[in-house]
């Protein structure tokens, strides 16, 4: 910390908002090896090489390569067996960081070696990972988490007990962010079974973390696969004291909200983050407890993450947690974050003294209406250096690094961050840290610190301003994500570009939409959507993860939504689909109204593009409006007579003649899906006779003529509850009148399809076989024909016909002309 200098709060924020971008992670390709073999093996999606002849390292010592096909798994068929001490020379990507050492043992016998319960010895600088460790018959990961100082290069040393040998079968060391462990600017609090016990310092610098438990709290066992740093954590179930006031909670499709004063998004995994477990009677704690070495000491990590909780915290939402009985500490939620759904974790130092276990306790504080809860917990046992000195030197000077201070005082906390400029670099790393506290009793880093660092060798500059950098990607992850945007991992093509299934480092399935340059949807597109997205967040509306700019690509990730879009799902699908009950499309268009009924009340948005290849179905076929990109803020100025914008076939008659964008084009456009819905047919179908090409035209002429029979979807041919059907027809009736004006809101078309739903589960009740005996043209009886208009208006009768129900002929004859002219 050499050099401090004041900037104005301006700055700081446009400084603050590069550093998202630098908290992603993504595994480096080194060092995976396939220990005793000559060949490389993709083994849980890395590229693990074989240690015969390397070239990335060496080994050096004395050793042999040994086989054994039983096991099912190859790259546990073979070993190298250490007859002394013998060491994998290694590199770090960087220095001043970590490196995750992941040891796999699996033994088994050849003629030669017998590797069952052989006593091994592992250690990295000083550091010993592993002593006397005795691997019995079945197959173990350790994984251990080691201090790079400032040389890069470091030495795994296996070393057998003397007149035996020793074994691995793969190893795997790469270097992790800088900032996974944060020395607090006091310290990280020190407990022991008699209370807390001051502070302890550098911790990040002088030990190695070895993880004896990584739980889940309220969760399920998650692999290495689905972990950003291969970590694997288990429930907590065994650990509980009791389950009674102890609620499991989840938010499955919860989507952290990363911050720069919480955890970033390779600390924990997403589903760590979003299971947790929830005090029911504040009257009682929830209690963990975990069996340790007496007279050891562990570093316990603490994950939060209220997805529970509604709205913002107040500066006084907090709860207590207990180490033991006597050590407490207030979790003070509106302190250390603003809002639920922002990750960050606390930490601390327990010395287990002459217990064998560690209780971990949290509790209401009386008076206090705060949301209890845990959603994880690390304990690692932190190994001491046998000797050599001089690993980090924090803050130091070097010619690739400057680090600059800049206190500043924002919202009347003191903010110190330390800037790490940082050039040339594989991965963009910095040294901490933002120390947002004030009071000294806090004392550990509340999570992730702020980490900055600028890469000059690279152009920032991008036609893009920058919208919402918490949500920027690197084009690095992207391409990792999509394997160079593999032709096998297309999902959808279109005018805009191709999209992709997409795997991030954290296992979160994504959709990757990559703009075609010069081609169809464009740069306005691309930032209207990132703009819009980025701001609203809703059930029914599908989220943007995120978006990259880097070398003028446009590409913007999205939720995945497994069973794609509900046109697939109503014609022209492959055969393989199954066909929707009426019931499933019913609650499809709820869910879409409900998405759009929040965009018109709730966000003052109009979409614009209301299709039914824009309402997308997730896993549960709940279904999320998609594709904002030529929406446009109620409030906005019409200045944009370039050309009328929408999809032929859901274009509202009105809109194509007076150019007026109000949220009746939703509503209108909403009228044409459940057409769709209903009938199973394209809204524009060019290879039909003229008459027969637009389906609003098509349709309203058949429901006007007593024929809905011959409309219907023939799969719901008699499963349709007449009551529902007449009070569906009506919602499309009204959603498609002439004039906006006398179209319902969207939040109106809501409460009548729900009120459709009722009245088609009515029938369920009462008869459980809905799907075979009823007769469809007894329920078309019971519609309500003479409601319909029986002549036709010419336009000049347009704005005055506020009893025709449906538009009339001409108007939907102005509207093919529009379709053709496409
Ligand atoms: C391979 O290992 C298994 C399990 O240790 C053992 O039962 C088997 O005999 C071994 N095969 C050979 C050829 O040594
Ligand atoms: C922490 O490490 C720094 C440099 O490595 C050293 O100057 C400082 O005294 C250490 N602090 C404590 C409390 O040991
Ligand atoms: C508590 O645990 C028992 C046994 O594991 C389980 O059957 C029960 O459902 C759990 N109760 C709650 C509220 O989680
Ligand atoms: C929770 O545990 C702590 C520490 O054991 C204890 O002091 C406190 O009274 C407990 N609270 C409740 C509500 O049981
Ligand atoms: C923890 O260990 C201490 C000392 O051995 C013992 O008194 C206490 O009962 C243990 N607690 C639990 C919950 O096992």
């Amino acid at each position: 910390m050499k050099s401090n200098l004041c900037l104005s709060s301006i700055i700081l924020f446009s400084l603050l908002s590069l550093a998202s971008s630098q908290r992603r992670y993504v595994v480096p390709n080194r060092y995976f090896i396939n220990c005793g073999s000559n060949s490389d093996i993709i083994f849980t999606s890395k590229h693990f090489v074989g240690d015969d002849s390397p070239s990335t390292f060496s080994v050096s010592g004395s050793h042999k390569a040994v086989q054994n096909n039983s096991s099912p798994t190859s790259i546990y068929q073979t070993a190298r067996v250490f007859t002394r001490k013998t060491s994998y020379n290694l590199e770090a990507d960087d220095k001043n960081t970590f490196v995750m050492v992941r040891l796999h043992f699996s033994p088994f016998s050849t003629n030669e070696f017998e590797l069952h319960n052989k006593i091994i010895n592992v250690q990295v600088f000083g550091f010993s990972l592993l002593s006397n460790y005795k691997v019995e018959n079945k197959i173990v990961i350790k994984d251990f988490i080691v201090p790079i100082g400032n040389d890069k290069k470091f030495r795994l040393d296996f070393t057998p007990s003397t007149g035996s040998y020793a074994f691995v079968n793969a190893i795997e060391a790469f270097t992790t962010p800088n900032d996974l462990f944060i020395d607090g600017k006091d310290g990280t609090p020190h407990v022991s079974p008699k209370g807390p016990n001051g502070n302890m310092h550098n911790i990040s610098t002088s030990y190695a973390f070895n993880p004896i438990y990584r739980i889940n709290v309220g969760g399920r066992t998650i692999n290495p696969e689905r972990d950003p740093l291969r970590r694997s954590w288990t429930p907590d179930e065994t650990f509980l004291f009791s389950n009674v006031s102890a609620k499991s909670e989840s938010q499955h499709d919860m989507r952290p909200n990363y911050d720069s004063k919480g955890a970033a998004s390779y600390d924990a995994p997403v589903d760590v983050y979003s299971t947790a477990r929830r005090l029911t009677d504040k009257a009682v704690n929830i209690t963990w407890n975990f069996r340790v070495n007496k007279n050891s000491v562990f570093l316990i990590r603490a994950h939060f993450c209220d997805f529970m909780s509604p709205g913002r915290f107040s500066t006084n939402d907090a709860f207590s947690l207990f180490i033991y009985s006597l050590y407490k500490k207030d979790i003070q939620l509106g302190q250390i974050v603003n809002s639920p759904q922002v990750p960050f974790y606390v930490d601390f130092v327990v010395d287990s003294g002459e217990f064998d276990n560690v209780s971990i306790s949290i509790g209401a504080i009386r008076g206090n209406d705060q949301t209890v809860f845990l959603n994880g917990l690390e304990i690692m046992e932190l190994l001491t250096n046998l000797g050599v000195v001089g690993l980090r030197t924090d803050g130091k000077k070097n010619e690739k690094k400057v680090h600059i201070v800049i206190g500043c005082v924002v919202g009347g906390m003191v903010l110190i961050l330390i800037l790490g400029f940082l050039i040339g670099s594989k991965y963009r790393k910095s040294k901490p840290l933002v120390e947002a506290k004030t009071e000294s009793n806090m004392v550990s880093p509340y999570g992730r610190s702020l980490s900055i660092s600028i890469d000059f060798t690279k152009n920032h500059s991008s036609p893009i301003p920058n919208l919402n950098l918490n949500l920027k990607f690197q084009l690095a992850d992207i391409l990792q994500a999509t394997n160079n945007f593999d032709e096998k991992l297309m999902i959808g093509k279109g005018g805009f570009g191709k999209v992709y299934k997409g795997t991030l480092y954290d296992g979160m399935i994504v959709a990757v939409k990559r703009g075609e340059k010069g081609h169809g949807q464009g740069q306005p597109e691309f930032v209207t959507e990132i703009m819009v997205l980025s701001k609203i967040r809703h059930r029914h509306l599908v989220s943007l993860i995120g978006y990259c700019d880097e070398k003028s690509e446009m590409i913007l990730v999205y939720e995945f939504m497994k069973k794609g879009t509900l046109q697939d799902h109503l014609y022209d699908t492959n055969e393989n689909l199954p066909k929707l009950s009426w019931t499933q499309r019913l609650e499809i268009c709820i869910s879409a109204s409900r998405g759009l009924d929040y965009l018109h009340t709730g966000a003052g948005i109009i979409h614009r593009d209301v299709k039914s290849t824009n309402i997308l179905l997730d896993e549960n076929y709940v279904a999320k409006v998609a594709d904002f990109g030529i929406s446009r803020l109620n409030s906005e100025e019409d200045n944009d007579v370039s050309g009328i914008k929408g999809s032929f076939g859901y274009l509202d008659p009105e809109y194509i003649t007076c150019m007026e964008v109000t949220q009746k084009i939703d509503v209108y456009s909403f009228g044409v899906v459940l057409l769709e819905v209903l009938c199973a047919r394209r809204a524009l179908d060019n290879r039909l006779p003229y008459e027969e090409a637009n389906l609003a035209d098509w349709a309203t002429t058949r429901i006007r003529n007593g024929e809905v029979e011959n409309i219907l979807d023939p799969f719901l041919a008699g499963k349709i509850n007449p009551n529902s059907l007449t009070k569906f027809l009506e919602i499309v009736e009204r959603c498609l009148k002439p004039t906006g004006d006398e179209r319902p809101s969207m939040n109106s078309v809501l409460y009548d399809l729900l009120y459709t739903m009722e009245l088609q589960q009515t029938m369920a009740n009462r008869e459980p076989h809905e799907d075979s005996t009823m007769n469809t043209s007894f329920q078309l009886s019971m519609i309500k024909i003479d409601r319909l208009p029986s002549h036709t208006n010419d336009d000049s009768e347009v704005n005055e016909s506020s009893d025709s129900s449906f538009p009339t002929e001409s108007q939907v004859f102005s509207q093919l002309k529009m379709n053709e002219a496409r």
